[in-house]
């Protein structure tokens, strides 16, 4: 039809395509092709016998399609909940300490630093690489305080490609570095200025998010004001919830009139259907039908939670619970940028679950795949733009190349599809992603 000969098809891929439904954790896709429009957006994916009809349909020519060679196949890009743009800086060390010591001693001096825009702008350039050319296509990120930096990990973003939620860090009581604090007026100002020079900026993936260091962090009048901001501008929400006892203990120490933590962020308007929390190791049943009704999310950070000894995120409740999760690196609490990391360390944690607890039914390697694709684009609230391979969304990809010389796994001539997946997951790393893609442009191998 007219409508459709209007849309111009950029690019069509031929081969293999991995990816999660809400009926499936995994399908796998053989021999299909797909296409993707000018503005970026996945417009055809259907078995390669429909490839003439296609071709008329839209207007390509057998020359313009991409064919991926033996083994090869595409996942979609892999979404990190939560991590810390800033302690990137530190990464893989300092893991000796449980949560409110490590903040004081390694994490707020770290992240004092960025008050000079010139360290931030050497390591957020690195982080934003180092996460893109691991498959991370999409990041939630916490900066620092200081907004001059964090537009600048914006703009960092929006310039090598990566899609991504940036959060100047709200923090006003309680830090024992005292230069690494704001007041609580400087706060909400710099929030606002954050915010409104950000979205004038109009980068077309990058966005604010509001950001509450977490209860121990921030005064009532805080929270509440921060609440309210989100509100008015439909914004995003992202904070750190119940990962350690001794914190949990004292919030309740904090609110004795608050039934538990999840109650002091309901009661501040911080738990929306655009809120992603992180950890969330020791949330009740009760708690999470909280998060259920809210429709907030729960972003599990696997690495971190063993790092710092946390605890273990018993994510087959959470799901039972119908609350909306996907997986975070949390860098530096959790010592590795990559997404494949987290889909390693949720396993772990869910076998760790499972030698503890008779019956338990242990996550399968397709669930925890789900939740480092369409998991986090859910809870991201991002799940109409990205997540899986559905006409309409964003094609955000990874291109997977198994068997590439010197690679970290071998591939036999018995293997199936499946097998080489899983292979990749267990055991892949960046050398495999050969080519990402975000919105439909090819955003490694690196420009420059
Ligand atoms: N809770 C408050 N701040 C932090 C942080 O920077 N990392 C982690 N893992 N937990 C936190
Ligand atoms: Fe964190």
């Amino acid at each position: 039809s007219c409508n459709e000969s209007v849309i111009g098809i950029t690019s069509v891929f031929k081969g293999a395509f991995v990816h999660s439904t809400h009926t499936s954790p995994m399908d796998i896709l053989e021999n299909f092709i797909l296409g993707v429009s000018e503005a970026g957006k996945i417009v055809f994916i259907e078995g390669a016998y429909e490839q003439e009809n296609l071709a008329k349909r839209w207007g390509f020519r057998n020359t313009d399609i991409t064919h991926l060679k033996d083994w090869e196949f595409f996942i979609p890009g892999m979404v990190d909940t939560h991590i810390h743009a800033s302690q990137y800086s530190y990464m893989g060390t300092g893991l000796d300490m449980p949560l409110l010591q490590w903040l004081n001693t390694y994490t707020f001096p770290a992240e004092l630093k960025y008050k000079k825009t010139e360290f931030a702008e050497e390591v957020y350039n690195k982080v934003v690489k180092r996460t893109l050319k691991n498959g991370t296509t999409t990041a939630c990120y916490f900066a620092t305080i200081h907004t001059d930096s964090t537009l600048l990990l914006g703009e960092i973003a929006d310039k090598i490609g990566q899609r991504a939620l940036v959060g100047k860090v709200c923090m006003d009581i309680n830090n024992t570095v005292e230069e690494y604090k704001e007041t609580t007026e400087e706060s909400v100002e710099e929030t606002k200025r954050f915010i409104s020079t950000l979205l004038q900026r109009k980068y077309p993936q990058v966005k604010p998010i509001i950001t509450p260091r977490f209860v121990l962090s921030c005064s009532d009048k805080l929270l509440k004001d921060l609440g309210f901001i989100a509100k008015n501008n439909d914004l995003h929400i992202q904070s750190h919830i119940s990962e350690n006892t001794e914190e949990v203990q004292i919030v309740k120490e904090m609110f004795p009139d608050c039934t538990s933590y999840t109650d002091v962020y309901n009661k501040y308007n911080l738990l929306t259907n655009k809120t992603v929390m992180a950890h969330g190791c020791h949330l009740t049943d009760k708690e999470l039908d909280i998060f259920n009704q809210r429709g907030a999310a729960i972003s599990h950070c696997p690495n971190s939670n063993l790092s710092l000894c946390s605890g273990l995120l018993d994510v087959r409740n959470v799901l039972k619970h119908k609350v909306k999760i996907g997986l975070g690196t949390d860098v530096s609490g959790g010592y590795s940028p990559s997404m494949l990391d987290a889909i390693r360390r949720a396993l772990d944690t869910s076998k760790a679950l499972t030698i503890q607890t008779s019956g338990y039914e242990t996550l399968t390697y397709k669930e925890v795949f789900r939740l480092a694709t369409l998991g986090g684009s859910q809870a991201l609230a991002l799940e109409d733009t990205i997540g899986n391979f559905e006409v309409g969304k964003d094609f955000d990809a990874v291109l997977v190349s198994p068997s590439i010389p010197d690679g970290p796994f071998d591939v036999f001539a018995g293997d199936t599809f499946e097998v080489v997946v899983e292979k990749f997951l267990n055991l892949g790393d960046d050398r495999n992603m050969v080519e990402v893609y975000v919105a439909g442009k090819k955003v490694v191998p690196f420009k420059e």
